[in-house]
């Protein structure tokens, strides 16, 4: 399916896409136009100014010729007053035509920020809130191509093509009653015929052209999606691309990528820009046809010409309904790429009415855990496990056992699919996740630091600390001295994602954000694997600190760090065979004893 570049997690929600019956325009861009309400006085005012401009040219421009052009080239020559008057008329128009659209457009454009603002940022508290599990399946360039493209495509609909399919038809009904005006007075109503006529002509290249375009901009933004994606990775692995000599292979891709969007773009391009010039083309015949059927009649040039404008003036509202027709399809291929997004549905939601988390009562309970990332192949099975509070438990077992699983769990990045997990007896899916995630301080084994400070990263443990509460945790982690080795100190910025951090420095700051949250829970997922002997040992002992007082989970394949624990779980392809201490397990457990002697024997 074009445009959905995500796996499973997308394909489940409840898309409008698969509905069978394609959704009433109306239906679907109603969210959108409700977005007009904080601009409603603004956007009146483009609705009036559109119509005013509209009325001028249609009904204004057709009647002033008519009216005046005999006066001025009747056999009498013109009074100086009336050729006076003539000469001034036609510029106060041009003025007022020309003031109208201004601030139509200007009005336009003003609703259409605020409207593109409001749809950027409901998309984005979307994808803020959105459970972990969506960002395996979802590509972050499409995600992308959403926030821009599709957004800008969406609030073009909203405002521009509103207030087109406004100003259009009043300058369309103007001319007709100009047209009707005029022929009544010099009897000529085969004009009007004419005018009519051809208008069913316009609607089939519409309505086709519109469908191509559709089609074309859904593909186009399933490209874009594809190359943001495609630019964003590579972006982000400037190493592997060197190291493996990837450039080549990258730049092809990106090539690649570029074609299909430069394709698309130009059919699509075809299709919008086709359609005003056959209009126009349509409108040309049919003034032909009138011109011909003046001469035949013996018309007066004077007569004629306002009844040419007229026709003239029917035929541009109808080009520029092709092409807001046009903009509208092109925008309803967005809106069904945003709503994708929008109607996900929230697989880890809020409990309706929380329970307030009891930082006093922190014993950690899973009862008969299951846990799957995809349906059918199950990660947990029934696992069971009591941990008092202050517990300073170890998780070990071969890579892939479910570690990380189990500990991901605790702040409800996932939902268990089957069994409980209870905290002071409260199953997580009563707490706000807010709550809950206040109380859980995480470590792990690839910290992602801001483009900012060191001092602001390491606040993000908690954003109202203050900076002797931000130094003060450094300290605990062993992070101060190297800090403050640089010549910004704690204002050194740490490039995008703390490239220029090493990763025993990184893992550090991550340990001063655990400090400074101070949080009863504490998950540290292989938060020692990046340092050397010595900048380990001291977050071991920054990691003795740390861990007093609290509920811990530690995992880690170093038994140096895995000795800070009073417990230790076994686990294996998704089941905790063996729980217990290193005496207990090492005595009685076959993979701890192997997994141990492999480490300190060989
Ligand atoms: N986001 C995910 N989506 C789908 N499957 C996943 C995801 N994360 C982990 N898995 C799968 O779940 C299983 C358990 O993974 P997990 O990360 O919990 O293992 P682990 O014990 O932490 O291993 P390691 O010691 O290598 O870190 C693995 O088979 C893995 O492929
Ligand atoms: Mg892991």
């Amino acid at each position: 399916m074009p445009g959905v570049s995500a796996g499973s997690v997308i394909q489940r929600g409840p898309m409008k896409k698969t509905d069978p019956e394609r959704p009433k325009l109306a239906r679907l861009f109603a969210p959108y136009f409700a977005m007009l309400r904080p601009v409603k006085w603004p956007f009146v005012g483009v609705v009036v100014f559109g119509g005013i401009n509209g009325a001028l040219n249609g009904l204004g421009i057709p009647v002033l010729l008519f009216k005046f052009l005999p006066k001025v080239f009747s056999d009498t020559p013109p009074s100086r007053f009336l050729l006076a008057g003539v000469v001034l008329v036609f510029p106060v128009v041009a003025l007022f035509r020309g003031l109208t659209a201004f601030l139509k457009d200007y009005l336009s454009a003003f609703c259409g920020v605020q409207v593109l603002i409001s749809i950027r940022s409901r998309l984005y508290r979307k994808i803020q809130n959105l459970p972990l599990g969506f960002f395996g399946a979802m590509r972050v360039g499409d995600l992308m191509a959403r926030i821009g493209g599709d957004a800008s495509a969406v609030q073009v609909v909203v405002t521009n093509a509103t207030a087109d399919l406004v100003n259009q038809p009043i300058q369309f009904v103007g001319a007709i009653i100009a047209l009707i005006y005029i022929s009544i007075q010099r009897k000529e109503v085969v004009f009007i015929l004419f005018a009519l006529m051809i208008i069913p002509l316009c609607v089939f290249p519409i309505r086709h052209f519109g469908k191509q375009v559709k089609e074309k901009a859904r593909r186009l933004q399933a490209g874009a999606g594809k190359l943001s994606t495609a630019i964003n990775e590579n972006l982000g692995a400037a190493r592997e691309v060197r190291a493996f000599n990837l450039q080549a292979l990258e730049e092809r891709k990106f090539d690649d990528f570029m074609k299909v969007v430069a394709k698309f773009d130009l059919k699509k391009t075809k299709y919008l820009k086709i359609l005003p010039q056959l209009i126009e083309l349509v409108a040309a015949v049919s003034v032909a046809i009138g011109v011909w059927y003046a001469a035949k009649a013996r018309l007066k040039v004077e007569d004629m010409i306002p009844l040419l404008a007229a026709l003239y003036m029917t035929y541009g509202p109808i080009k520029k309904f092709g092409m807001v027709h046009n903009q509208i399809r092109q925008g309803e291929a967005s809106v069904e790429r945003i709503d994708q997004i929008m109607s996900l549905p929230d697989s880890v939601p809020d409990a309706v009415s929380p329970v307030p988390f009891d930082a006093n009562e922190t014993d950690i309970e899973f009862a008969g855990v299951e846990f799957e990332y995809a349906p059918g192949i199950p990660v947990l099975r029934g696992v069971n496990a009591q941990i008092p509070r202050g517990t300073v438990v170890a998780l070990v077992g071969p890579s892939g056992a479910g570690k990380s699983t189990f500990v991901n769990l605790i702040p409800r990045f996932y939902d268990v699919v089957g069994g409980a997990i209870r905290i002071g007896g409260v199953d997580l899916r009563q707490f706000c996740k807010t709550d809950l995630r206040n109380h859980i301080s995480i470590v792990s084994q690839d910290t992602v630091l801001f483009n900012d400070t060191i001092r602001n990263n390491i606040r993000l443990g908690r954003l109202d600390a203050t900076d002797a509460e931000v130094e003060a945790a450094a300290l605990n982690a062993f992070a101060h001295d190297f800090i403050a080795a640089f010549d910004e100190g704690y204002n050194t910025l740490v490039g995008e994602r703390g490239t220029r951090l090493s990763g025993g420095q990184k893992q550090r700051i991550a340990i001063a954000r655990a400090f400074l949250r101070n949080a009863p829970i504490l998950i540290l997922d292989e938060a020692t694997s990046a340092l050397d002997s010595e900048s380990e040992e001291m977050v071991q002992k920054a990691l003795v600190e740390l861990v007093k007082r609290r509920t811990v989970f530690i995992i880690a394949h170093r038994f140096s760090t895995i000795k800070l624990a009073n417990r230790i779980m076994v686990f294996e392809q998704g089941l905790l065979r063996a729980s217990g201490t290193h005496a207990e397990l090492y005595a009685s457990d076959t993979l701890y004893k192997s997994l141990y002697d492999r480490q300190f024997i060989s």
